[in-house]
């Protein structure tokens, strides 16, 4: 209980006071924020993969359609030309054929224009797709790993689409994939490979680069945690600066009831100093008072009296002693509800601590 007299000595100071409330405060919100931007990139990309798996399918859809019109015209007839040169994987005995008036034509099947397509759409949205098969005639269209596993997931029916986000030289791309199914205008070309009606041979994958998307959201990004880093700092400042006045009147209350206290042990200490002391000191005065007597009648003092006196100074030497080790604050009751200092309990050497 040595704590008490090292309590009332040493007041809290203001500073140290807010520091023990704002410090937390601090913690808990850095702590919030985190979550917060971590919950916030996980909606984020959640809500991009929706996005970008709907832009996916309506493209999709689209390729379909097209190749749908295609197959059912067996195949469309264009001019030759240095980029549109016949397709040698496809054997039919009229794919070539020539105008009255001499221009060559070759017939484009579906999966040639789809390669086709994919170009124009590459050069107008940086978008890219594929037609691929576990066994292509052609060898472009073998499929890689992941559109492998897809097509195996798309024939045993498992799956009917698959999307994902891939890392790809330090930037995003998001990938989708969803079967072809053979249609009745398919085996005009294909029923010698083996398709019929229903059959999955096949599908198509879509690559979206995801830059643009992901250089808008770290703009955006950015003014989010700016703006969060605004919200934290004025509401640090605000809780500072409360904190801080609050711990200023918390600490000039409590260094008022430290001064009450001292005051008070003061009291308790003069009240017992006075008890003790005050018998002693009744006793020695009383046998003075003899002592002159007995000395204008030329008496003699006797060895009773002087032990008396010599005891009665052993006890306020004692009462002294203790005052002097005083370790503790004990007190005891007093007269009239009053407390004064327990020297004996307050002196014990053995104190603890
Ligand atoms: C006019 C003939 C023709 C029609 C109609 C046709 N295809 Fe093809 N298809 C081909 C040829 C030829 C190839 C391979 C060469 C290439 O890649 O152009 C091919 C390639 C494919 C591939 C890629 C795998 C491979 O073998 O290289 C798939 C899958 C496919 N076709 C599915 C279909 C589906 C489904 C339909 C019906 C909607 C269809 N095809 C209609 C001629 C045709």
């Amino acid at each position: 209980m040595r704590k008490f007299f090292s309590e009332i000595n040493k007041p809290e100071s203001p500073f140290r006071l807010a520091l023990t409330f704002f410090i937390p405060f601090v913690v808990i919100l850095s702590i919030l924020f985190a979550l917060l931007i971590l919950w916030e990139k996980k909606s984020h990309d959640r809500k991009l993969t929706n996005t970008l798996k709907e832009s996916a399918m309506a493209l999709f859809d689209q390729i379909m359609i097209t190749r749908l019109w295609n197959a059912q015209h067996g195949g469309v007839y264009v001019e030759v030309t240095p980029e549109t040169p016949p397709n040698p994987y496809l054997e039919d005995p009229r794919r070539d054929i020539v105008s009255v008036d001499g221009r060559r034509y070759t017939k484009v099947n579906p999966a040639y224009m789809t390669r086709q397509l994919s170009e124009i759409t590459m050069k107008r949205h940086g978008y890219k797709f594929r037609i691929i098969s576990l066994y292509p005639v052609n060898p472009y269209n073998f499929p890689d790993e992941w559109e492998r596993d897809a097509l195996k997931k798309f024939e045993k029916g498992d799956v009917v689409e698959n999307a994902e986000i891939f890392e790809q030289d330090g930037s995003r791309v998001f990938k989708y994939i969803a079967p072809l199914k053979v249609e009745e205008s398919c085996l005009k070309c294909h029923a010698k490979h083996g398709y019929s009606y229903g059959d999955v041979r096949g599908g198509i994958s879509i690559i979206i680069p995801m830059e643009r998307y992901d250089l808008l959201y770290s703009m955006d990004f950015r003014k989010t945690i700016i703006s969060m880093l605004t919200i934290a700092a004025v509401s640090t400042i605000f809780v500072a600066g409360i904190t801080f006045i609050i711990s200023k009147r918390l600490s000039s209350a409590i260094e008022r009831d430290m001064e009450r206290k001292r005051l008070a042990a003061i009291i308790e200490l003069a009240g017992a100093t006075a008890h003790e002391m005050r018998q002693p000191m009744t006793i020695v005065h009383n046998l003075i008072g003899l002592f002159k007597e007995k000395f204008e009648h030329r008496e003699p003092l006797t060895e009773e009296e002087m032990n008396i006196i010599n005891n009665q100074c052993d006890r306020m030497n004692n009462i002294i002693r203790k005052m002097l080790s005083i370790t503790d604050y004990k007190t005891k009751d007093y007269i009239k509800g009053k407390k004064i200092i327990d020297l004996d309990e307050s002196s014990k050497t053995e104190d603890k601590e």
